[in-house]
């Protein structure tokens, strides 16, 4: 595949695209990522989205987080899926995954971004309605992040584990590759995969890799979704550097939000999750790649390499000089090497690659946590490369899901919600972005 045509598309313009994008896409209380590929409301990605809302229309802002947290599980988790109408164009649908919930859902969590875009919804409007608003979502979301320190880090060691790699969000990357090995995926029930009726194979995962996916799913049914099960026996338990530092980063609004929203009791609780984290983070330390990678809590091997995800460390405010040294000297080097930031691989590893999905590409809405943790850090330079860059793809290439880092083609899904809410999130706040309710 050559280039794409590069497109010239002046600020006012994509902005009103964006805005139609996510309109479009918006099923009535919750917006699907892009119409077909993905039919249902994905998680993380509607958390994103209602950064998006938020800069034309908060209640509807308010109303796509609302309806995420209503199908959170009695035992506080929240899902990665909700399947509020059935949809043949998707696999797996309700059926595979049989979690017995009154509206169907995934089985599994995705990263827990939702606290700082409701922090964001709240800086935006902290009058009365906006705090009810908030204070009702704040205890979800309280409910969320104690599920993630309980089942996801049974052992207290401060990171957190995910039982899937789709519970990364970054499902495809090779920080899976090693441990995956362990998932048998010989004896799956037949399927049909109907991602490659919309998106080119060679963007998709492997059928044996699909095999593996679907073989955890199976399992995870297998135990009728016990998390306190799947903690203990999920062949796949992996401590993830973006899951860890997104819910690092998250505690640290939730715990803003907890303040200003006078929720007292809970203060010192999140106040107990960052001191562990800010010292777990550690055991994600590879020092023989120099970057935080992830860790198979099984073998207790690292495993990938520097990811846009470890990249996160900035966002999570960690790091001890030497690291932040590290990473920052991996940012340089890969963005010298790379058409755009931020790869979500490293190109000088082997199983690189600029098109293939978590192996390369560029997604925007990473690049908009990575700039503004980049920018809070003190590294300005960097931070505003990245907005550039960000830019230079949306203005260029359009809106869609990811692209490729060497020559910005678009690649995945196109009219993509959460990298039209990137680009109207930018745009309102005319930089890179900072938003945060004052203590
Ligand atoms: C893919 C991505 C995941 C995202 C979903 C919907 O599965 O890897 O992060 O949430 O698509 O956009």
């Amino acid at each position: 595949m050559g280039a794409a045509e590069k497109l010239h598309v002046d600020d006012a313009t994509l902005s009103r695209e964006a805005q139609a994008i996510i309109t479009g896409n918006d099923r009535g209380g919750y917006t699907v990522p892009t119409a077909g590929l993905y039919p249902y409301q994905w998680n993380w990605d509607s958390a994103i989205v209602a950064m998006g809302f938020a800069a034309f229309d908060l209640d509807r802002a308010w109303a796509e987080i609302e309806t995420l947290v209503a199908h959170q599980w009695p035992d506080g988790m929240i899902p990665h899926i909700v399947f509020h109408k059935e949809a043949p164009t998707y696999f797996p649908g309700p059926n595979v995954w049989d979690t017995g919930r009154p509206v169907p859902t995934s089985g599994h969590s995705q990263p827990p971004v939702a606290a700082f875009c409701a922090e964001e919804l709240l800086a935006r409007d902290n009058g009365a309605l906006g705090q009810a608003r908030a204070a009702r979502v704040f205890d979800a979301l309280m409910r969320w992040h104690r599920w993630w320190h309980d089942y996801r880090d049974p052992g207290a060691l401060g990171i957190v584990a995910i039982t899937h790699p789709w519970e990364s969000g970054r499902d495809n990357s090779p920080d899976w590759d090693e441990a995956l090995k362990a998932v048998d995926g010989s004896n799956v029930a037949p399927y049909e995969r109907r991602d490659l009726k919309h998106v080119d194979a060679k963007m998709r995962p492997t059928k044996e890799e699909y095999d593996r996916y679907i073989a955890l799913v199976e399992f995870g049914r297998s135990l009728g979704w016990n998390a306190r099960d799947i903690g203990q026996r999920n062949p796949f338990f992996v401590a993830d550097p973006g899951t860890t530092f997104i819910l690092l980063a998250a505690d640290r609004a939730l715990l803003r939000m907890a303040k200003f929203l006078n929720k007292i009791d809970d203060v010192p609780v999140i106040e107990e999750w960052i001191a562990r984290a800010e010292t777990g983070v550690n055991r994600l330390w590879d020092a023989s790649q120099e970057t935080f990678a992830a860790l198979d809590l099984r073998t207790s091997k690292h495993g990938g390499g520097v990811s846009n995800a470890a990249m996160l460390c900035f966002f999570a405010g960690v790091g001890s000089n030497d690291q932040r040294a590290a990473m920052i000297g991996h940012f340089r080097r890969i963005r010298a090497k790379t058409g755009f930031g931020v790869a979500s691989h490293d190109p000088d590893q082997p199983n690189f690659d600029s098109i293939r999905y978590w192996r390369g590409p560029v997604w925007a809405f990473m690049n908009m946590m990575i700039g503004r943790g980049l920018n809070e850090q003190g590294y300005e330079a960097e931070g505003h490369q990245v907005w550039e860059d960000t830019r230079a793809l949306l203005s260029g290439y359009g809106f869609a899901e990811y692209f490729d880092c060497n020559d910005g083609s678009p690649a995945g899904g196109g009219a993509f919600s959460w990298t039209a809410a990137t680009w109207l999130q930018y745009a309102a706040q005319g930089a890179p972005w900072a938003p945060q309710i004052k203590e």
